[in-house]
């Protein structure tokens, strides 16, 4: 239920929800994909309501929502519950799940479980997992399964330690080329998306016209992908940790939350909250009624007002 419902005069613009079609029809004719994350019911419907393709549950919860150091802690469980929320609160973007560390690796078994657990008990339409190699193998055993996958190469964060820490990757023609070899693999086994995450906007360029059937999301990568995604907690101001440069802040909310947030602590320490709109009213013979009985000697007696029908 919205405590704030729109006006009759206002009606949503009709949308439907997004396919795989349309995502496709959208990449041939150039039509710029936007995808963000989110990770709880308020941002799942800031997305809907900003009318964004689609809203990827991405492992970075681990850190904005979760409170852990890395993405590598963040358990299916957790990312379950997550997902979960942010299905109710949409209706209209593809919604992808992202697999956590540790949830993929081990075998084709595995990752076709915990997908199908994404799509079973989250609500959602497809799933992202990180780098090439194996994860191309269990890619495809997934797609086989029946549910549509995201890949992600360059920067795969959960993976960030064996790729020297957080930096930009596909600097040079060699490593390149091994980003480029992990993307046209993925698309190869039929990953409907690949996620390209920090390399050089140029990488980017040269690669897109070899990346013909699988929507390329860039974050870092420059604009010549199909589209872009960024992180609701960086792109809003909310995340106070650090921030990668190919971030851009639409919004300094967390300055916001703090200021609001703040207030309100000074207003309660000084006594301005609440004020009198804030406090619900009681007829006055009913105050006078409940005072006698306070003040009445023998409280063992039972009071005999209608406590039921005192509103709320
Ligand atoms: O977890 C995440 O948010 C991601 C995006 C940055 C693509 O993987």
């Amino acid at each position: 239920m919205s405590i704030h419902p729109q006006a009759p005069d206002t009606p949503a613009p009709e949308r439907r929800p997004m396919t795989l079609p349309r995502l496709a029809e959208m990449k041939l004719a150039a039509e710029p994909v936007v995808m963000v994350t989110a990770y709880d019911h308020p941002s799942a419907e800031v997305a809907e309501a900003a009318g964004v393709d689609i809203v990827l549950v991405g492992d970075s919860g681990a850190m904005t929502v979760l409170g852990y150091d890395s993405t590598v802690p963040v358990g299916m469980e957790e990312m379950l519950m997550l997902a979960a929320a942010v299905r109710r609160g949409l209706r209209t973007p593809l919604l992808v799940g992202d697999m956590p560390f540790g949830s993929y690796e081990s075998s084709d078994e595995q990752a076709v479980t915990n997908a199908q657990r994404f799509v079973k008990e989250a609500g959602c339409d497809a799933v992202k997992l990180e780098r090439g190699g194996a994860s191309v193998d269990r890619a495809a055993a997934i797609i086989r399964a029946g549910v549509p996958v995201m890949g992600h190469v360059g920067l795969t964060p959960q993976t960030a330690i064996a790729l020297g820490g957080f930096r930009a990757q596909g600097r040079t023609a060699t490593k390149a080329a091994a980003v480029a070899e992990d993307a046209l693999a993925l698309q190869a086994v039929g990953c409907f998306s690949v996620v390209f995450e920090a390399i050089p906007a140029a990488v980017t360029a040269a690669l897109m016209p070899r990346m013909d059937r699988s929507l390329v999301i860039a974050i870092g990568a420059g604009s010549a992908a199909d589209g872009q995604v960024l992180v609701f907690h960086d792109l809003l101001g909310i995340f106070g940790g650090h921030k990668p440069k190919f971030v851009k802040r639409y919004a300094e909310l967390r300055e916001e939350m703090v200021g609001g947030v703040g207030e309100y602590a000074r207003e309660v320490r000084e006594g301005a909250f609440p004020a009198p709109e804030h406090d619900y009213a009681i007829e006055r013979d009913e105050l006078e009624a409940f005072r006698r009985y306070l003040e009445r000697d023998g409280r063992d007696q039972a009071f005999t007002g209608d406590w039921a029908a005192t509103e709320i």
